[in-house]
């Protein structure tokens, strides 16, 4: 048999009263005071009575009771971290939704009520939230907290409105679900507007001349050549009643496309990121040079417009 490691501080302290394995064979030497205070499961655990020596089949080690946990190391040392005064542990990170999941099911198992909310403060971090909105706004639901439920939906936007299927579907009802997507439609339906009506852009640049990348057949001083990216022939996207570039009008027709599915400002920031490339690619003397900071610029200006446009909008569910 493997011998059993020794948690790191603080759980390797001296006058700790009891040991706790996890699954992995680590030991946590732990107060049980502290977790006594944290779960009514510890405080029954540790407050019933000790057999006489000898007379138990309880495994000891240096004089201590040995409890022997399911969990795995990483998640004991989590969630007792959360168990533990700050002063002692500070509470853990939690960026990744498996691993919050599994610290989740130790604080239900162990009523860890205060721990549980915690945990699930987690589920609005953005890391978590850029890879999986969809499990996050389930386990949220779930747990009846609002902001992170709120958050979680907004997140989702990024996806498509139709979602596939995930793992903690059954942790919400048809009602939530349609309320996701509900709101997602309606969230689709406002940032149309945006692109139907251009306004928004004719007022940020007021003139042509505030937005002169945009016109196609532009010079170069520099090198005194013409761009040569050609016209773009989509009137829905004649902002000044005349051609725009060509780059810009395939932009706006991707962007479109993509908004009737995933109303997200990250949809039109990312959708530019590739613009961005392909234009550099292109090798146009005009706008390779600067189509990075003019794209860059326009589509944090259609992002802070879809942000706005989608604020007022609301996840009509009761918490
Ligand atoms: C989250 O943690 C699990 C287990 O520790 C790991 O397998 C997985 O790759 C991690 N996921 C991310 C997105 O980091
Ligand atoms: C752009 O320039 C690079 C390096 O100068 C060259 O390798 C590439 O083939 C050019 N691309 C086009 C589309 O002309
Ligand atoms: C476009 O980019 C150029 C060069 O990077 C910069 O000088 C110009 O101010 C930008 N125009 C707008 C409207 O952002
Ligand atoms: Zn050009």
């Amino acid at each position: 048999m493997e011998l059993p490691t020794c948690a790191s501080a603080p759980f390797d302290h001296a006058k700790a009263d009891v040991i706790l394995r996890s699954a992995d064979g680590v030991e946590f030497r732990v107060f049980t005071l502290f977790l006594s205070l944290a779960s009514p499961f510890f405080e029954t655990l540790f407050g019933l009575p000790q057999a006489p020596d000898g007379a138990s089949d309880q495994e000891m080690k240096d004089g201590l009771a040995v409890i022997a946990m399911s969990e795995d190391s990483k998640t004991l040392d989590t969630f007792l971290r959360f168990c533990y005064p700050s002063t002692l542990a500070e509470d853990p990170s939690l960026d990744n939704l498996t691993e919050i999941l599994s610290v989740l099911a130790a604080a239900r198992k162990y009523s860890l009520d205060l721990i549980e909310r915690k945990v699930c403060q987690a589920l609005a971090n953005p890391k978590v939230l850029e890879t999986d909105p969809l499990r996050s706004f389930a386990i949220a639901r779930n747990a009846r907290l609002k902001h992170e439920t709120v958050t979680a939906a907004r997140y989702n936007l990024r996806q498509p409105l139709i979602p596939v299927l995930f793992a903690e579907i059954n942790l919400i009802t048809a009602s939530d679900l349609l309320a996701l997507v509900t709101y997602h439609k309606k969230c689709i339906i406002s940032v149309q507007g945006l692109m139907k009506d251009l306004k928004w852009m004719t007022d940020h640049y007021g003139n042509r001349n505030g937005c002169n990348w945009l016109s196609s057949g532009a010079y170069n001083d520099y090198s005194g050549e013409y761009c040569n990216c050609g016209q773009g022939t989509d009137n829905r996207f004649f902002p000044w009643g005349s051609n725009p570039v060509a780059w810009w009008t395939t932009y706006m027709q991707e962007v479109y496309e993509l908004l009737q599915d995933s109303p997200s400002g990250n949809t039109v920031k990312t959708a530019a990121d590739r613009t961005i490339q392909k234009v550099r690619g292109a090798n146009c003397s005009v706008c390779s040079g600067r189509v990075k900071e003019n794209m860059t610029e326009f589509s944090d200006l259609l992002a802070l417009k879809i942000d706005e446009a989608i604020a007022p909008i609301e996840l009509e569910m009761d918490f």
